[in-house]
């Protein structure tokens, strides 16, 4: 035991807590972890604004000048303690294939093993909030619960904004009904009498964020950060539920999903997967520019789907979420204008800086107001300056800083973002962030050639994750981080599931590619994205319809020139012959790094796949 505790807590769950065994799970954690105090969230307004009053009170949370954004606070948390840990991550099933080469892992038993005196006292003198959520709409045959143990307020407040949390949650779950548990804890116990030193208490030398797909169980331990400590989000939502739908024929998600209607009002649906920090949130509140009167693009959700295969052969998703924990700087009304309008109240932000006047700033906000602030606190509580930028190069917001808000504060949000049934999928994009080699857009051929596209996607690391950035590294389906379980495997699954519906007659959504980060010699994107990304949506839209061409490449087949419409905007042959280039030298290095990719995933790597390449080769070399 790593603290002094007190004698074991006795666990007094609410009356309408009906569950047997999750009020002994949540006894046998509380004997466990020794928190000073359980409380259980019900989720209302009142409990939320008394914990971000707790926080203002500890020093976690500013409240930010309520004339500039009502209702509204920052945190900065711990310099080390800013993004997800690849590194610190694992998937402890029983057999390591089943891990797969991309996953950290361990057995189980000898993962609670070393846990076990790691959790044991961890919360001692804090407060252990029992947080029940529903990812999904509340009851849908779709949602799964799940309840957080968390030592941190921060995390339960958090954890209201981005699921449906509350008391409601028990009446789903009954007496009987499943859940997932998750267990998360900031790691630094306090000793009888001992206070925080720190706004941000969390473990500066030890984390693991730990999954059991087995038994579907999280444990998290050492940070209070996004994606480690909102267990329902990447944990949950992500790697245990690839497991899942693994075994259950469906299929979670690092996507965005979006609806896109024309000017007729005819209505597609898409969902995008780009790595973590590559355009997503912005794809999906899209805006589109001048030249496209009455098209209109809404927001299903901006970072997971779960989708789900139906009788009559479609696809449907839903978003599991409720709200956005989004990437802050680049953010502004020229980037992401509905972006900027959900944040004007009620909206959690972490690791910005603050302004005089008690606002936030960031990187990129120079763009709106024509100018930089000539004083601000940055991210770390310290004075910042142009001339100390400048100077040092120091970033007033952290690279990684981001809003929490819930989808209702979105203009743009989608009539049926909470729909139980879900939104029927026309299309699939994946996106990496690539500055030479990997074209502006292209179509697959089929189903297998997407499949190949998306597992071999390869993105330049960014600040979502501890760690370098700026290094290609193959991120297939984005879900390098967060397949919980073998990655061939899970190619394995998207061909099965393709193939299952092509049997039932269905027109298969059809599979894009994406790169909107093409750099010129001089560093600069050439293709200037965001709102502009409409004009590649569109003829993804018209290739759905049957009326463009386009023209064969060796990598899928790509929009002619004349296909886009450039009305409004001025983007030349040449230009456009930059951005969607198939340079031959470059895609034979590429080639070798799909090869190196292969190699790692040699085991249980689907033999379609493996042809799919040989006939890419083949083109490139013809
Ligand atoms: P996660 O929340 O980490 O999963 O990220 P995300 O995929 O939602 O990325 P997001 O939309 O937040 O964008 C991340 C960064 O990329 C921001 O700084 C954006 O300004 C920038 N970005 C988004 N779309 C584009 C684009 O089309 N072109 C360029 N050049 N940058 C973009
Ligand atoms: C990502 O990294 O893809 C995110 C942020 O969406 S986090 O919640 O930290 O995973
Ligand atoms: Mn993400």
């Amino acid at each position: 035991m790593n603290a002094a505790a007190p004698k074991a807590l006795q666990v007094q769950a609410p009356d309408y807590v009906k569950n047997p065994q999750l009020i002994a799970w949540v006894s046998e954690m509380v004997a466990l972890c020794k928190p000073a105090k359980v409380h259980w969230c019900d989720g209302s307004q009142a409990e939320y604004d008394a914990l971000c009053q707790q926080l203002v009170d500890a020093g976690t949370f500013k409240k930010l000048n309520p004339a500039k954004r009502a209702n509204s606070f920052l945190a900065c948390s711990d310099p080390s303690d800013v993004a997800r840990v690849e590194d610190r991550t694992f998937i402890c099933c029983e057999k390591e294939e089943n891990a797969g080469p991309t996953n950290n892992w361990k057995a189980p038993a000898e993962m609670r093993a070393l846990l076990n005196p790691l959790f044991d006292g961890c919360m001692a003198g804090r407060t252990m909030y029992v947080v029940p959520f529903s990812m999904g709409p509340l009851g849908s045959p779709i949602a799964h619960i799940g309840i957080e143990l968390s030592d941190s307020a921060y995390v339960a407040v958090n954890m209201k904004i981005m699921t449906r949390m509350g008391k409601a949650v028990y009446d789903v779950i009954g007496t009987d009904g499943e859940f997932v548990p998750c267990v998360h804890t900031v790691g630094a116990p306090l000793k009888d009498g001992e206070k925080d030193t720190t706004s941000w208490p969390c473990n500066p030398t030890t984390k693991y964020i730990v999954h059991y797909p087995e038994t579907r169980e999280i444990w998290s331990y050492g940070s209070g950060y996004g994606g480690n400590a909102l267990l329902g989000k990447k944990c949950f939502a992500l790697r245990i539920a690839s497991t899942m739908g693994r075994d259950q024929g469906w299929l979670a998600e690092h996507m965005l999903i979006l609806g896109v209607s024309n000017p007729q009002g005819k209505k597609y649906h898409v969902a995008a997967a780009f790595p973590s920090a590559c355009g997503k949130t912005n794809f999906s509140m899209l805006v589109p520019p001048a030249g496209f009167d009455g098209w209109k693009v809404t927001t299903i959700g901006d970072d997971i789907a779960w989708i789900k295969p139906q009788a009559d052969g479609s696809l449907r998703a839903i978003n599991p979420e409720a709200g956005y924990f989004g990437v802050a700087p680049g953010t502004n009304m020229l980037t992401n204008p509905n972006c900027m309008k959900s944040l004007n109240e009620n909206v959690i932000f972490t690791n910005v800086a603050l302004t005089d006047d008690g606002d936030v700033w960031w990187e990129g906000m120079e763009k709106d107001t024509g100018f930089v602030p000539e004083h601000l606190i940055d991210w770390q509580g310290r004075d910042w300056t142009p001339a100390i930028a400048k100077e040092t190069g120091a970033k007033a917001a952290h690279p990684n800083a981001r809003f929490t808000v819930a989808a209702i504060n979105n203009p743009a949000l989608d009539e049926a973002w909470d729909d139980p049934a879900g939104v029927k999928i026309d299309a699939f994009i994946f996106g990496g962030r690539r500055s030479t080699t990997v074209p502006l857009v292209t179509e697959a051929r089929d189903w297998t050639e997407g499949v190949y596209m998306a597992a071999t996607m390869g993105s330049e690391t960014t600040a979502a994750a501890f760690g370098a950035q700026g290094v290609v590294r193959r991120d297939p389906f984005a879900m390098l981080p967060f397949a919980g379980y073998n990655m061939s495997h899970y190619f394995q699954h998207w061909l099965d599931l393709g193939q299952k519906m092509q049997a039932t007659g269905a027109t298969l959504p059809k599979i894009f590619t994406t790169n909107w980060f093409r750099k010129d010699a001089d560093g600069k994107f050439v293709w200037p994205g965001y709102g502009e990304n409409m004009r590649v949506l569109k003829w993804m839209i018209d290739r759905i319809e049957g009326q463009m061409q386009g023209q064969e490449t060796a990598f899928g087949v790509a929009p002619q020139y004349g296909e886009i419409n450039w009305t409004g905007m001025n983007f030349s042959a040449e230009q456009f012959a930059t951005v969607t280039g198939i340079d031959k030298d470059a895609w034979a290095q590429e080639m070798q790094l799909h090869a190196a990719h292969f190699e790692q995933l040699a085991s249980g790597m689907p033999q379609a796949l493996l042809d799919t390449k040989a006939q890419l080769e083949a083109r490139l070399a013809a």
